[in-house]
Parts: C-alpha cells; structure tokens; sequence
C-alpha cells in the first residue's frame, strides 16, 4: 500500500515500512494513538490521508475515529505545510515585546502570507497559544521541536536569510535555540537536589501507610490549580478498587504566561521522578506516565535519558533499590497541541489515544481514570514538593508557608519588570514584595495563575500568594501603566474562544460571542449595552459549562471590567446600543461600482 502522494520524504514502500515498524514498536495498541500519529507526522512532515487509512486497518479503529483524532489536535496537519513551519507565541506579553510586528516582518521577507504554506512548499508562518517561554520572548516553534527565543528584527533577518539560502537547521546557530532556567529566586524545590534515590528511600522506610499518612499531615495541596490535598487524592486511589492502579503527572503546562513546570522539568526531573515513585509506592501503581505538552517536545529526550538513567541506578523498573515487587515504570506521552488536554479527564482521554474531550465526572480518576482504573493525576511540583515531604518530614514542610498553604510555591514572571523569570517563595508572600524582587515599576495590574486566574489591582499588591487569599497555578504577569487593560482581557478572550473543545453550547457559542463583543469595543462601536451583555454572558458559562476551561473563560473580562472599566469605556462609542453592522462600510462596495466617494454616498454625510 503506498502511503503517501503528497511532497513527504522518501519512497512509498519505504514510507509504508517506516509507519509498519512504527505501529510494531507500539505493539499496534489503539491508545498509542496519539503518539503514533505524532510520530508519522514527525517522519512524513504530515498526516496524508492514506496513512491514516493504513493506522486505522492496522489498529483495527473505524476511520472516522482516526480522523476525529487528528482534527482535534492542532499540531496535527492533513494537508501538507510548509517543510519549516513557524509558529510564533502569541501570548499577551509576546504582544508586549512586539510579537506581532516580527511575524509581519518575517512573512514579508520570505513572501509569504500568515497561515498559508508559500508557494515553493518550503515555509509556512502563523501564531499559537503561549509556548511557555514567557521570560525569553518573543519566542517561536519550528517544526513542532525546537524553538528560537529572544527574537528581534536582527535575528528574524538571519532567520529570512537562512531560510532562502536552504541552510539545514541543525546548521543555524546553536545559541538561538538555547532555553535558559532564569531562575531568580530558589527555595526548597529549586535550591540544592536531593541525592537520586533518597526520597524513595524515606518513601520505603516509612511504608505506603506511613507515606500517605506524612503526606496528609504535611497538607500539601496540588500545585496545578484546585489546590486538592494531595494526601487524600493518594489515599482515595490507594483505596479505589481497580485491576491496576497508575500515577500521572501533568506536565501540560497550556496556561498562558505559565512556564515554571518547563524549569522544573528542565532542572529537577530526578526530583519529579522520585515523587512520582512515591505516590505509586503511594497508590499502589506499576505504571506512570509523564504528560508534556507538545510545545515542550524538545524536553523529550533530555528526559528520557534521565529515566533510562535511573532505571540503571535501580530507581526504576522492577525491584526498585532492590524491594521485590516494587516494581513500576514512567513512559513519556506528549501532547499534540491543546490546552483542555490540561484538564485531568480529558489529559486521560488523550492518554487514551482518544480526543482531549473532557469526561463527566464523579468518577473522579482516583477511581476511575486511564483505562477506567484507580489513577492519580498531579502537577509537576506537587510530586517535587511530595518527594521533599518524604525526606524532611510532614513538620517541617508545614513549618513552611501558612497554615492553610503549606510549603512553596514557584512563580512564572513575565512582562513589565525588569528581571523575569522563576521565582520561589513560601506560600504566603505578599504581591508586593514579587514586584519588587522582579523590578517591577509603576505597575498598573498583575494577573495571577493566567487568564484563568485573578487580575489584581495596585490596591491590592499587599494580598498573600496562598489558597485561603491569591491562589495560583504560577503565572505572574506584570502590566505597567502604559498598557490597555481591555487589551490584555481581549487577548485572554481570544484565547479561550480558541482552546474551547467545542464539546458543549455555552463553552463553544459563549467564548465566541465574548471575543464578537470584546472585537466590537475594539473597533470602536461598542456600547454600555456590550459591556452588560459581557457581565451576562460571564454568568452563564460560570455555571453552564461543562469543563473548567469555560467555567473560568470570562475571569479576565469579570476582573478587569470591575478594576479597569475605564480601560472599557475609553473603547465605548455611545453609552446606548451601537450595532456591530456598519451601513456605511457595507455601502464601499456599492460606492466602487459607481465611482463615487462624495460625502452624499456616505451615510452619516448624507443625513446632514
Ligand atoms: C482547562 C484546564 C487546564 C488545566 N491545565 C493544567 C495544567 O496545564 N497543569 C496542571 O497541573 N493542571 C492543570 N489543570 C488542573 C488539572 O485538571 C488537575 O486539577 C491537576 O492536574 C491536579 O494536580 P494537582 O492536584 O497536583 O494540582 C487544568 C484544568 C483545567 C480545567
Ligand atoms: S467547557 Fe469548553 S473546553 Fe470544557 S468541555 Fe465545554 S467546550 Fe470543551
């Protein structure tokens, strides 16, 4: 069967054995699928139809799923793209340092339009959600794997200019592709490692009871958002019953400006690791899985080397520091471009191979999760916090922080301050006392865990980081006075109307009709009635939809119409109903066929 017709690289045949021995070395298994269309697409450049013909007899799945898998995932391409496909972050604070203006520049240079692949096949260029790289933007994919930060108008030039001279990316040069920590500020998680091993260690003296009893007592709380006591989360899978229990780390990382996972990931996977093996010691699990998101691909074989590594060193794999029957496994999945695949139900349908379509829940994954079993999913620093209890103790973690946010919390700075980058503090710090550490000046609002957070105002710079007063995932993004705070919330309403999954009404129709109202104030005919329209439509997603992602679409417009609503009403044509229609723009065309542009043929003109 030829595979491809279409510009992929090498022959059919060869192509047809490549994607066989691909199917083979996931031993032909349905909830592979992701990762084996992943890794087509990274061999073929994409997914032509044929191939997904081919997966779908070989896995034995109706093609119409193949394919609504493949239409899920925006990394996921069925037409060709172009052999470099560029991808600039297009998060708020990449708007900030001119992200916009660098794409223009870099599609005019090579003659090619946003979105579309040039005519020679060789490069396509369009925006995606925030890659992570908040503190070294702008910043852009290429190909999915690698990814160039800093840029400027200098380096966008070099980049046009290697383009067209067909210098192979492995020969550009090695420092534009360097992703440095910038940590600003350690503590616990970030300071000195722990010594490979030791937290498994202290896991093993204490015995699973013992483990979850000191991770209760310790009232360590998720670090991805809800807060949930760890602990219990453990203990209900531990109890849940299940053929097999598993343990998931969340490395999805999609919430804009957030990028302290990438560090963590980046600094301590021995850390993530061990807290990994914990909570399977914990749970009772065999098998755990490492979620990363897509844009973080280039992680991957870093990561991998460090598991195959400690699979040496006896910390994985079976009979872990020589314990018969303690036995278990990390495979890394990575993701394909989707921020609800954040949400721990539709993470686990995207392990699943399936769409990222977030499930009803109860159950929960503690008792019902991948494959329907027992599974714990949890951040990246929940497990780095969870390894640091097992050493230390519960004590001396709750010494930290409050008495309701134990331990630390590690922030993700970006924006208008004059160090960005990662920063660790106790829970409990003030606002303030970030801004000030970062260089922040004459700061106007900061947002706090994301658009799905809180935008705080100066009044507020002396609230606490912690779950009973600011609670965060760890974005912290800083706005000065010169920035437009409608802006801001109009950039957050664009990108929830894009990572809706369209599973539900009020999620799919609502982002839709936020970013029509916010897109209408922008230019400039909208009135006091939007606004209230805005207020409504807040209310009924926070109630009516059916996943967090919608629940939590309209904080930033909540937020910023109660602290900045002159920022609103500065974008306000009339403080009555203003139609979106324009008549009079409408009327251009007809002006053109007639050759006129006189002030009679122009609406308001004609009134007078
Ligand atoms: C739309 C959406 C996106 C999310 N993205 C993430 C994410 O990127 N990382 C994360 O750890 N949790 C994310 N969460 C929260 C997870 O559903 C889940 O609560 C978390 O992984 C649990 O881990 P924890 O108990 O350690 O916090 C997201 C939730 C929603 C609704
Ligand atoms: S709320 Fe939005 S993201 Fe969540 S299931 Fe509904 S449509 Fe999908």
């Amino acid at each position: 069967m030829a595979l491809v017709n279409g510009p992929a690289t090498g022959s059919p045949a060869s192509r047809t054995e490549a994607i066989d021995t691909l199917l083979s070395r996931y031993g032909r298994d349905p909830h592979a699928l992701v990762q084996i269309l992943r890794e087509a697409q990274e061999q073929l450049g994409w997914l032509p139809r044929p191939v997904l013909v081919f997966i779908a007899r070989e896995l034995a799945l109706p093609l119409a799923q193949v394919e609504g898998v493949v239409g899920f995932y925006r990394f996921f391409h069925t037409r060709p793209v172009g052999a470099l496909r560029i991808l600039f972050s297009d998060n708020v604070t990449d708007r900030m340092l001119g992200n916009a203006e660098l794409l223009a520049d870099l599609c005019r240079r090579l003659g090619v339009r946003r979105g579309q692949v040039r005519a020679d096949g060789r490069v396509s260029i369009d925006f995606c959600s925030c890659t992570g790289l908040g503190d070294q933007g702008p910043a852009l994919l290429i190909n999915h794997h690698q990814v160039i930060t800093r840029l400027d108008a200098e380096r966008v030039a070099q980049i046009a200019e290697r383009i067209e001279a067909q210098v192979p990316l492995d020969e550009w040069p090695a420092q534009w592709f360097r992703v440095v920590d910038n940590v600003q500020r350690a503590d616990v998680l970030l300071g000195t490692p722990l010594p490979p091993g030791s937290a498994i260690a202290a896991g093993l003296a204490r015995g699973a009871a013992g483990l979850l009893d000191e991770i209760k007592q310790s009232n360590l709380r998720g670090r991805g958002g809800a807060g949930y006591q760890t602990g219990r989360k453990w203990e209900l899978c531990r109890a849940a019953p299940g053929s097999a229990h598993y343990v998931v780390c969340n490395a999805d990382e999609g919430e804009p400006g957030t990028f302290k996972d990438r560090v963590l990931l980046t600094r301590q996977p021995d850390l993530l690791f061990e807290g990994m093996t914990l909570a399977a010691l914990g749970v009772g699990a065999r098998q755990g899985f490492v979620y990363l998101r897509g844009e973080y691909r280039y992680l991957l074989e870093p990561l991998r080397e460090v598991l195959y590594r400690r699979r040496e060193q006896k910390l994985l794999g079976s009979a872990i520091q020589g314990v018969e029957g303690f036995d278990f496994d990390i495979d890394i999945h990575v993701g394909a471009g989707a921020y609800v695949c954040g949400e721990e139900s539709a993470l686990i349908e995207s392990l699943e191979g399936k769409r990222g379509t977030p499930r009803i829940r109860p159950p929960f994954p503690v008792e019902q999760g991948y494959l329907g079993q027992p599974t714990t999913v949890n951040n990246v620093e929940t497990y780095c916090a969870a390894a640091h209890v097992a050493v230390h103790g519960a004590a001396w973690w709750a010494g930290i922080g409050t008495p309701k946010s134990t331990g630390t919390k590690v922030h993700s700075v970006s924006g208008d301050c004059e160090r960005p980058g990662i920063y660790e503090y106790p829970f409990g710090t003030r606002v303030g006392r970030i801004l000030e550490d970062c260089g922040a000046r004459d700061t106007q609002a900061v947002q706090v865990g994301g658009p799905s957070g809180l935008c705080l105002s100066a009044f507020e710079f002396g609230r606490r980081i912690a779950f009973e007063d600011v609670p965060t995932a760890g974005a912290f993004m800083v706005f000065d006075r010169s920035r437009d705070m409608f802006e801001v919330a109009r950039n957050f309403a664009h990108f929830f109307a894009h990572e809706s999954c369209g599973f539900c009404t009020p999620c799919r129709v609502g982002t839709a009709l936020v970013v029509k109202r916010m897109d209408k104030l922008a230019a400039g005919h909208g009135s006091r009635h939007d606004i209230d329209v805005l207020f409504e439509l807040d209310k009924l997603m926070h109630t009516a939809t059916h996943c967090g992602l919608g629940g939590a679409a309209c904080n930033p417009l909540r937020d910023t119409i109660a602290k900045f609503r002159p920022a609103y009403e500065q974008h306000l044509k009339s403080l009555y109903f203003e139609p979106a229609f324009d008549l009079d723009a409408e009327l251009s065309v007809a002006r053109r066929m007639t050759g006129r542009d006189d002030a009679a043929s122009h609406l308001e003109d004609a009134h007078e």
